[in-house]
């Protein structure tokens, strides 16, 4: 039998690559994968290719290119890539583009990446946050939430996806602890008590895919994923566990961490902020025992990091 294609966004990043991943490396091989890429050509779309994937070449600021390379495909897996642009407008119009390819090129079951909308708990004139690009509480979040209407309004069956903060950010997004001048180890998050939902990306990956394995039960519906909630605390005993050595927790004050200086440190703070103040609503729109439903292999953080030690950008003591 043919195998039903699912067309993935952002399949050489992240989140996608962890879809293609869990799609490539299914036991059933119920489905197939199209892998979209501005870049063809690329080293990490010729791997893919090389490992069974179809390459489409799109970009998701132009239409005509997602309806060609969706054409065909069974289902979708959608996201959009803030860190590339911090642009909220941005991501909106990206999202607007995906949805309405999608319903152009007559997909069966869509999967929308998102995020909370936090202005419904904070609204805009809310002053314990400031408010970004004019009319956002976290840009990064609320654009997603906000463009979930493009996809409940288009015709494809669409299940939306919350997704949660990924342990990869401890790799390639500087999060990792840092070697302060004392000479100790600081994960350094302005989490104070409260306990965050996180993952891995391959986990996100195969929750995903078992969304599209589950035909029409999530069409439709909201949903949120998550691994484990995990305390700023917890995870940096888990460190210290992992790698011998002390890791001290350090819960910055939310306006220490928006003035930061990397681009978007305003975003994050707000949205840690979000994550502390609303942190009963945060956790209870991600259901871990769904996700251990829809990928039993869904990994902890302890697992996690002693198979990813040696990726993680952190300076060990010197004997
Ligand atoms: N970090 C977290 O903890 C976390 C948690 C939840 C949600 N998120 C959200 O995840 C999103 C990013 O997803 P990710 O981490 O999977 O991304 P990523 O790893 O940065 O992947 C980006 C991939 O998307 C493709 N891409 C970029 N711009 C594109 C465009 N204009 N058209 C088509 N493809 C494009 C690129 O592929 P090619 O170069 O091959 O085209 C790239 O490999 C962000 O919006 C972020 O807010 C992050």
């Amino acid at each position: 039998m043919e195998k039903k294609i699912i067309a993935v966004v952002g399949a050489t990043g992240a989140q996608g690559g962890g879809l293609v991943n869990a799609i490539l490396s299914d036991p059933d091989q119920e489905f197939g994968v199209r892998v979209l890429t501005r870049d063809p050509k690329s080293d990490k779309a010729k791997a893919l290719k090389e490992r069974g994937a179809e390459i489409a070449h799109a970009d998701v600021n132009d239409k005509e290119s997602l309806i060609k390379a969706f054409k065909g495909a069974y289902g979708a897996f959608c996201v959009t890539f803030f860190w590339d642009h911090f642009s909220a407008e941005i991501e909106m119009e990206q999202a607007r583009l995906m949805a309405e390819a999608a319903e152009a090129a007559g997909l069966e079951h869509l999967i929308w990446s998102t995020l909370e909308d936090t202005r419904k708990w904070v609204p805009i004139e809310d002053k314990r946050m400031p408010t970004l690009q004019e009319k956002y509480k976290v840009p990064h979040f609320d654009a997603k939430g906000a463009s979930d209407k493009y996809f409940k309004d288009s015709k494809v069956p669409v299940t939306l996806l919350r997704t949660s903060f990924y342990w990869e950010n401890f790799i390639h997004f500087g999060m990792a602890p840092k070697r302060g001048d004392d000479g100790t180890l600081s994960l350094v998050m302005p989490l104070e008590e409260a306990k965050m939902p996180s993952m891995c990306v391959e986990d996100i990956g195969r929750c995903a895919l078992g969304v599209f394995k589950a035909g029409k039960q999530y069409q439709g519906k909201t949903i949120g994923i998550s691994g484990e909630f995990l305390t700023g605390k917890q995870m940096a005993e888990t460190f210290s566990e992992v790698f011998g050595e002390k890791v001290k927790y350090v819960s910055v004050p939310h306006d220490v961490y928006r003035g930061f200086d990397f681009p978007g440190a305003d975003d994050l703070g707000n949205m840690y902020q979000f994550k502390v103040d609303f942190e009963e609503v945060y956790c209870a729109n991600r259901d871990l025992e769904l996700s251990r439903k829809l990928n039993p292999k869904l990994e902890t953080f302890h697992g996690w990091l002693v198979r990813h030690k040696e990726q993680i950008p952190m300076e060990t003591q010197t004997a």
